[in-house]
Protein backbone atom coordinates (compact mmCIF):
# COMPACT_ATOMS: atom_id res chain seq x y z
CA UNK A 1 0.00 0.00 0.00
CA UNK A 2 1.08 3.88 -0.66
CA UNK A 3 1.05 5.85 2.34
CA UNK A 4 -0.01 9.38 1.61
CA UNK A 5 2.89 12.11 2.02
CA UNK A 6 1.51 13.22 5.28
CA UNK A 7 -0.57 10.29 7.30
CA UNK A 8 -2.38 12.28 10.30
CA UNK A 9 -2.33 9.81 13.11
CA UNK A 10 -5.80 10.56 14.25
CA UNK A 11 -6.24 8.93 17.83
CA UNK A 12 -10.42 8.46 17.82
CA UNK A 13 -12.89 8.13 20.50
CA UNK A 14 -13.72 4.60 20.10
CA UNK A 15 -17.31 4.88 20.75
CA UNK A 16 -18.68 2.35 18.10
CA UNK A 17 -21.27 1.09 20.81
CA UNK A 18 -22.59 -2.47 20.15
CA UNK A 19 -19.63 -3.58 18.47
CA UNK A 20 -17.04 -3.27 21.92
CA UNK A 21 -19.97 -3.78 24.08
CA UNK A 22 -18.38 -6.79 26.26
CA UNK A 23 -18.38 -8.10 29.74
CA UNK A 24 -18.50 -5.71 32.37
CA UNK A 25 -17.27 -8.57 35.07
CA UNK A 26 -13.78 -7.86 36.09
CA UNK A 27 -10.94 -10.10 35.08
CA UNK A 28 -8.40 -11.85 37.47
CA UNK A 29 -5.17 -10.01 36.50
CA UNK A 30 -2.86 -9.94 35.55
CA UNK A 31 -3.40 -11.28 31.78
CA UNK A 32 -1.71 -13.54 29.49
CA UNK A 33 -1.92 -14.85 26.14
CA UNK A 34 -3.04 -18.22 25.17
CA UNK A 35 -2.89 -18.78 21.57
CA UNK A 36 -4.49 -15.99 19.71
CA UNK A 37 -6.65 -15.20 22.79
CA UNK A 38 -6.09 -12.76 26.28
CA UNK A 39 -6.77 -13.94 28.78
CA UNK A 40 -7.12 -13.74 32.72
CA UNK A 41 -5.05 -15.27 35.40
CA UNK A 42 -7.89 -18.16 35.36
CA UNK A 43 -7.69 -18.65 32.05
CA UNK A 44 -11.12 -16.83 30.65
CA UNK A 45 -10.73 -15.09 28.24
CA UNK A 46 -10.90 -11.27 28.46
CA UNK A 47 -11.59 -9.00 25.53
CA UNK A 48 -10.41 -5.71 25.64
CA UNK A 49 -12.80 -2.63 24.69
CA UNK A 50 -10.66 -0.10 25.00
CA UNK A 51 -10.70 4.07 24.41
CA UNK A 52 -7.81 5.96 23.31
CA UNK A 53 -7.32 8.85 25.79
CA UNK A 54 -4.28 11.22 24.67
CA UNK A 55 -1.46 12.57 27.38
CA UNK A 56 0.91 12.41 24.95
CA UNK A 57 -0.29 16.40 22.98
CA UNK A 58 1.73 19.42 24.64
CA UNK A 59 0.51 19.79 27.73
CA UNK A 60 1.12 16.49 28.82
CA UNK A 61 -2.14 15.65 30.53
CA UNK A 62 -4.94 13.64 29.50
CA UNK A 63 -7.42 16.08 28.02
CA UNK A 64 -10.79 16.83 28.91
CA UNK A 65 -9.23 18.14 32.40
CA UNK A 66 -10.77 21.28 32.04
CA UNK A 67 -14.44 19.82 30.99
CA UNK A 68 -14.89 17.33 33.47
CA UNK A 69 -13.44 15.35 36.25
CA UNK A 70 -11.60 12.71 36.10
CA UNK A 71 -13.51 10.67 38.06
CA UNK A 72 -16.74 11.60 36.05
CA UNK A 73 -14.53 11.06 32.64
CA UNK A 74 -13.63 7.49 34.38
CA UNK A 75 -17.47 6.63 34.98
CA UNK A 76 -18.57 7.48 31.51
CA UNK A 77 -15.80 5.36 29.97
CA UNK A 78 -16.99 2.32 31.60
CA UNK A 79 -20.90 3.27 31.57
CA UNK A 80 -20.23 3.11 28.07
CA UNK A 81 -19.14 -0.13 28.09
CA UNK A 82 -15.23 0.33 27.82
CA UNK A 83 -13.22 -2.26 30.33
CA UNK A 84 -9.97 -0.51 29.38
CA UNK A 85 -8.02 2.63 28.31
CA UNK A 86 -5.35 2.91 25.73
CA UNK A 87 -3.58 5.68 27.69
CA UNK A 88 -0.95 7.47 25.56
CA UNK A 89 2.12 9.12 26.94
CA UNK A 90 5.09 10.91 25.17
CA UNK A 91 8.81 9.36 26.35
CA UNK A 92 9.83 12.51 27.53
CA UNK A 93 7.46 12.33 30.25
CA UNK A 94 10.25 9.60 31.54
CA UNK A 95 13.12 10.79 29.97
CA UNK A 96 13.18 14.72 30.80
CA UNK A 97 13.00 15.29 34.35
CA UNK A 98 12.40 18.57 33.91
CA UNK A 99 9.22 18.10 31.97
CA UNK A 100 8.35 15.14 34.60
CA UNK A 101 8.67 17.99 37.27
CA UNK A 102 6.68 20.82 35.43
CA UNK A 103 3.25 21.30 37.44
CA UNK A 104 -0.01 20.76 35.46
CA UNK A 105 -0.10 24.43 35.84
CA UNK A 106 3.08 25.84 35.04
CA UNK A 107 2.88 23.06 31.42
CA UNK A 108 -0.52 25.08 30.28
CA UNK A 109 0.55 28.18 31.49
CA UNK A 110 3.87 27.78 29.50
CA UNK A 111 1.77 27.18 26.37
CA UNK A 112 -0.35 30.45 27.02
CA UNK A 113 -3.19 28.16 27.70
CA UNK A 114 -4.17 30.15 30.84
CA UNK A 115 -8.35 29.68 30.03
CA UNK A 116 -7.30 26.03 30.38
CA UNK A 117 -5.61 26.50 33.69
CA UNK A 118 -8.92 28.57 34.84
CA UNK A 119 -11.07 25.69 33.92
CA UNK A 120 -8.98 22.62 35.51
CA UNK A 121 -9.39 24.92 38.60
CA UNK A 122 -13.46 24.48 38.09
CA UNK A 123 -13.43 20.65 36.92
CA UNK A 124 -9.94 19.59 38.34
CA UNK A 125 -8.68 21.85 41.30
CA UNK A 126 -6.85 18.90 42.35
CA UNK A 127 -4.34 18.22 39.54
CA UNK A 128 -3.35 21.59 38.68
CA UNK A 129 -0.26 21.44 41.52
CA UNK A 130 0.63 18.05 40.81
CA UNK A 131 3.75 17.80 38.64
CA UNK A 132 3.25 15.96 34.95
CA UNK A 133 4.25 12.86 36.26
CA UNK A 134 1.98 12.75 39.45
CA UNK A 135 -0.97 13.90 37.15
CA UNK A 136 -0.39 10.75 34.81
CA UNK A 137 -0.30 8.50 37.84
CA UNK A 138 -3.41 9.99 39.35
CA UNK A 139 -5.13 9.09 36.08
CA UNK A 140 -4.01 5.50 36.10
CA UNK A 141 -5.43 5.36 39.91
CA UNK A 142 -8.33 6.97 39.41
CA UNK A 143 -9.17 4.41 36.59
CA UNK A 144 -8.37 1.10 38.64
CA UNK A 145 -10.47 3.16 41.06
CA UNK A 146 -12.95 2.44 38.21
CA UNK A 147 -11.92 -0.89 37.37
CA UNK A 148 -10.71 -0.08 34.37
CA UNK A 149 -7.55 -1.83 32.74
CA UNK A 150 -4.80 0.13 31.44
CA UNK A 151 -2.38 0.10 28.39
CA UNK A 152 0.27 2.58 28.37
CA UNK A 153 1.31 3.65 24.72
CA UNK A 154 4.22 5.17 24.51
CA UNK A 155 3.03 7.13 21.04
CA UNK A 156 5.56 9.67 20.50
CA UNK A 157 9.30 11.21 22.33
CA UNK A 158 8.56 14.60 22.16
CA UNK A 159 5.05 15.50 23.23
CA UNK A 160 3.16 17.22 20.15
CA UNK A 161 0.74 15.86 17.79
CA UNK A 162 1.23 12.16 16.08
CA UNK A 163 1.93 11.10 13.24
CA UNK A 164 4.27 12.06 10.32
CA UNK A 165 6.77 10.41 8.20
CA UNK A 166 9.33 13.82 8.92
CA UNK A 167 8.10 14.60 12.50
CA UNK A 168 11.10 13.17 14.21
CA UNK A 169 9.34 10.53 16.14
CA UNK A 170 8.61 7.69 13.59
CA UNK A 171 11.54 5.60 13.72
CA UNK A 172 15.01 4.74 14.97
CA UNK A 173 17.91 7.26 14.72
CA UNK A 174 14.95 10.17 14.10
CA UNK A 175 15.84 13.53 15.61
CA UNK A 176 13.41 12.50 18.99
CA UNK A 177 13.69 8.85 18.98
CA UNK A 178 16.97 7.71 20.16
CA UNK A 179 17.23 3.64 20.84
CA UNK A 180 18.67 3.63 24.29
CA UNK A 181 16.73 6.67 25.71
CA UNK A 182 13.44 4.74 24.42
CA UNK A 183 14.46 1.62 26.28
CA UNK A 184 15.25 3.49 29.47
CA UNK A 185 11.87 5.20 28.93
CA UNK A 186 10.11 1.89 28.83
CA UNK A 187 12.18 0.69 31.67
CA UNK A 188 10.94 3.40 34.15
CA UNK A 189 7.51 3.45 32.57
CA UNK A 190 7.30 -0.12 33.13
CA UNK A 191 9.08 -0.18 36.68
CA UNK A 192 6.45 2.69 37.63
CA UNK A 193 3.54 0.54 37.31
CA UNK A 194 5.16 -2.55 38.63
CA UNK A 195 2.45 -2.99 41.38
CA UNK A 196 -0.44 -1.15 39.88
CA UNK A 197 -2.29 -4.17 38.90
CA UNK A 198 -4.84 -2.38 35.97
CA UNK A 199 -2.01 -1.44 33.81
CA UNK A 200 -2.56 -4.91 31.97
CA UNK A 201 -0.29 -3.61 28.98
CA UNK A 202 2.32 -1.53 27.31
CA UNK A 203 2.20 -0.67 23.59
CA UNK A 204 6.28 0.14 23.11
CA UNK A 205 5.74 2.13 20.06
CA UNK A 206 3.16 3.46 18.37
CA UNK A 207 2.77 3.74 14.52
CA UNK A 208 6.91 3.02 13.27
CA UNK A 209 7.34 4.94 10.19
CA UNK A 210 9.34 6.95 7.94
CA UNK A 211 12.21 6.96 5.81
CA UNK A 212 14.42 5.33 8.40
CA UNK A 213 11.50 2.59 8.93
CA UNK A 214 13.73 -1.00 8.39
CA UNK A 215 12.47 -4.76 9.20
CA UNK A 216 15.93 -5.22 10.48
CA UNK A 217 15.92 -2.42 13.16
CA UNK A 218 12.17 -3.34 13.74
CA UNK A 219 13.13 -6.76 14.98
CA UNK A 220 16.42 -5.64 17.03
CA UNK A 221 14.67 -2.94 18.76
CA UNK A 222 11.35 -4.08 19.43
CA UNK A 223 12.99 -7.46 20.65
CA UNK A 224 15.25 -5.73 22.98
CA UNK A 225 12.20 -2.99 23.73
CA UNK A 226 10.33 -6.26 24.71
CA UNK A 227 12.61 -8.03 26.97
CA UNK A 228 13.32 -4.21 28.84
CA UNK A 229 10.21 -4.23 29.60
CA UNK A 230 8.95 -7.57 30.33
CA UNK A 231 12.17 -7.68 32.84
CA UNK A 232 11.44 -4.33 34.90
CA UNK A 233 7.48 -5.73 34.96
CA UNK A 234 6.61 -9.28 33.80
CA UNK A 235 2.82 -8.90 34.23
CA UNK A 236 1.98 -6.75 31.23
CA UNK A 237 1.47 -7.29 27.90
CA UNK A 238 3.97 -6.16 25.58
CA UNK A 239 2.30 -5.33 22.58
CA UNK A 240 4.41 -4.48 19.26
CA UNK A 241 2.97 -1.99 16.23
CA UNK A 242 4.31 -2.87 12.87
CA UNK A 243 5.72 -0.38 10.07
CA UNK A 244 4.05 2.08 7.94
CA UNK A 245 1.85 3.36 10.43
CA UNK A 246 0.85 0.10 11.92
CA UNK A 247 -0.51 -1.04 8.81
CA UNK A 248 2.13 -3.60 8.05
CA UNK A 249 3.69 -6.93 10.35
CA UNK A 250 4.09 -9.16 6.80
CA UNK A 251 7.35 -9.61 7.72
CA UNK A 252 6.33 -11.87 10.74
CA UNK A 253 5.23 -14.47 8.53
CA UNK A 254 8.75 -15.44 7.75
CA UNK A 255 10.51 -14.78 10.42
CA UNK A 256 8.89 -14.75 14.23
CA UNK A 257 10.32 -12.32 17.10
CA UNK A 258 12.69 -14.20 19.40
CA UNK A 259 11.89 -13.77 23.19
CA UNK A 260 13.19 -15.28 26.24
CA UNK A 261 9.34 -15.03 27.85
CA UNK A 262 6.43 -16.83 26.50
CA UNK A 263 2.75 -15.80 27.00
CA UNK A 264 2.89 -12.04 27.27
CA UNK A 265 3.35 -10.98 23.52
CA UNK A 266 0.27 -9.06 21.59
CA UNK A 267 0.57 -7.47 18.48
CA UNK A 268 -1.22 -4.35 17.59
CA UNK A 269 -2.80 -2.86 14.10
CA UNK A 270 -4.15 0.35 13.08
CA UNK A 271 -7.02 0.34 10.03
CA UNK A 272 -8.42 3.86 8.79
CA UNK A 273 -10.27 4.57 6.02
CA UNK A 274 -7.91 7.17 4.53
CA UNK A 275 -4.87 4.86 4.78
CA UNK A 276 -6.30 3.33 0.77
CA UNK A 277 -6.24 6.91 0.25
CA UNK A 278 -9.54 7.78 -2.02
CA UNK A 279 -10.27 4.52 -2.31
CA UNK A 280 -13.46 3.82 -0.90
CA UNK A 281 -14.72 7.56 -2.47
CA UNK A 282 -14.29 6.60 -5.87
CA UNK A 283 -14.48 2.60 -6.20
CA UNK A 284 -17.03 0.07 -6.05
CA UNK A 285 -17.77 -0.56 -2.10
CA UNK A 286 -17.54 -4.33 -2.55
CA UNK A 287 -14.58 -4.45 -4.26
CA UNK A 288 -12.88 -1.95 -2.49
CA UNK A 289 -13.85 -4.08 0.89
CA UNK A 290 -12.46 -7.21 -0.68
CA UNK A 291 -9.44 -6.01 -1.71
CA UNK A 292 -9.03 -3.87 1.65
CA UNK A 293 -9.81 -6.90 3.75
CA UNK A 294 -7.27 -9.09 1.71
CA UNK A 295 -4.66 -6.52 2.50
CA UNK A 296 -5.12 -5.98 6.00
CA UNK A 297 -5.18 -10.11 6.37
CA UNK A 298 -2.17 -10.67 4.64
CA UNK A 299 -0.33 -7.51 6.29
CA UNK A 300 -1.57 -8.58 9.66
CA UNK A 301 -4.23 -10.46 9.93
CA UNK A 302 -2.47 -13.92 9.24
CA UNK A 303 -1.12 -13.33 13.01
CA UNK A 304 -4.60 -14.71 14.53
CA UNK A 305 -4.10 -17.73 12.27
CA UNK A 306 -0.39 -18.21 13.60
CA UNK A 307 -1.65 -18.20 17.22
CA UNK A 308 -1.12 -14.41 18.57
CA UNK A 309 -3.43 -11.82 19.60
CA UNK A 310 -4.08 -8.97 17.37
CA UNK A 311 -5.28 -5.92 19.36
CA UNK A 312 -6.89 -3.35 16.36
CA UNK A 313 -5.70 -0.33 19.05
CA UNK A 314 -6.88 2.13 16.57
CA UNK A 315 -9.63 2.49 13.33
CA UNK A 316 -11.79 4.77 11.86
CA UNK A 317 -13.07 6.72 8.93
CA UNK A 318 -14.33 10.05 8.46
C1 LIG B 1 -20.63 -11.90 35.22
O1 LIG B 1 -20.73 -12.41 36.54
C2 LIG B 1 -22.01 -12.89 36.86
C3 LIG B 1 -22.00 -13.28 38.33
O2 LIG B 1 -20.86 -14.03 38.63
C4 LIG B 1 -22.38 -14.07 35.95
O3 LIG B 1 -23.69 -14.52 36.24
C5 LIG B 1 -22.33 -13.59 34.50
O4 LIG B 1 -22.57 -14.67 33.63
C6 LIG B 1 -20.99 -12.97 34.20
N1 LIG B 1 -21.01 -12.40 32.87
C7 LIG B 1 -20.13 -12.70 31.95
C8 LIG B 1 -20.36 -12.05 30.63
O5 LIG B 1 -19.19 -13.43 32.13
C1 LIG C 1 13.13 19.04 28.90
O1 LIG C 1 11.92 19.67 29.21
C2 LIG C 1 12.02 21.07 29.41
C3 LIG C 1 10.66 21.53 29.88
O2 LIG C 1 9.68 21.28 28.91
C4 LIG C 1 12.47 21.73 28.12
O3 LIG C 1 12.60 23.10 28.31
C5 LIG C 1 13.80 21.13 27.68
O4 LIG C 1 14.17 21.63 26.42
C6 LIG C 1 13.70 19.62 27.60
N1 LIG C 1 15.00 19.04 27.37
C7 LIG C 1 15.26 18.24 26.34
C8 LIG C 1 16.66 17.74 26.26
O5 LIG C 1 14.42 17.95 25.52
C1 LIG D 1 -1.16 25.54 44.31
O1 LIG D 1 -0.10 26.39 43.94
C2 LIG D 1 -0.43 27.78 43.98
C3 LIG D 1 0.78 28.54 43.49
O2 LIG D 1 1.13 28.17 42.21
C4 LIG D 1 -0.81 28.18 45.37
O3 LIG D 1 -1.23 29.55 45.39
C5 LIG D 1 -1.96 27.31 45.86
O4 LIG D 1 -2.23 27.59 47.21
C6 LIG D 1 -1.62 25.84 45.71
N1 LIG D 1 -2.79 25.06 46.04
C7 LIG D 1 -2.75 23.99 46.82
C8 LIG D 1 -4.06 23.28 47.03
O5 LIG D 1 -1.73 23.59 47.29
Amino acid sequence: MRLGFLLPCITVLLVTGNVCRLAQNSSALPLSTSSRWIVDESGRRVKLACVNWVSHLEPVVVEGMGKQPLDTISKKIAAMGFNCVRLTWPLFLVTNDSLAGLTVRQSFQALGLIESVAAIQVNNPDLLNLTLIQAFKAVVSNLADNDIMVILDNHISKPGWCCSNFDGNGFFGDKYFDAEEWIKGLTKMATMFNGSPNVVGMSLRNELRGPKQGVTEWYRYMQRGAEAVHSANPNVLVILSGLSFDNDLSYLSKKPVELTFQGKLVFELHWYAFSDGQAWANGNPNQVCGRVAGNVMRRAGFLLDQGWPLFLSEFGLD
